[in-house]
């Protein structure tokens, strides 16, 4: 199953766009967007929970349940809900199958 969006942006249309990747996939976010944002409004899927492997898309929202991590090219490890977008960056949402 493909990846898909699991939100829209209906309003604050206005920033300006901030290009990044996600899985490989290019996506454009808005400036003061967070990771999880621009996730939730594009591919769709954080990293897997840690019990029975499945595919996530955070929860709190706010940097407590740790349900949003994912990795930068480097293998630096964010919470998407507390990490904003910044152009050129290439994030990853699976680290932990990528062996970082
Ligand atoms: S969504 Fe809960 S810590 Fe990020």
């Amino acid at each position: 199953m493909s990846p898909k969006p699991r939100a829209k942006r209906l309003s604050e249309t206005n920033r300006a766009i901030v290009s990044l990747q996600i899985d490989n996939v290019p996506v454009e976010a808005l400036a003061g967007d967070t990771l999880l944002t621009a996730i939730l409004l594009s591919t769709g899927q954080t990293g897997r929970d840690a019990f029975n492997q499945t595919r996530q898309a955070g929860f709190c929202l706010m940097g407590a349940c740790q349900s949003c991590w994912v990795w930068s090219a480097a293998g630096q490890r964010f919470r998407a809900c507390d990490t904003p977008v910044q152009q050129g960056l290439q994030i990853y949402t699976d680290g932990e199958r990528l062996g970082w």
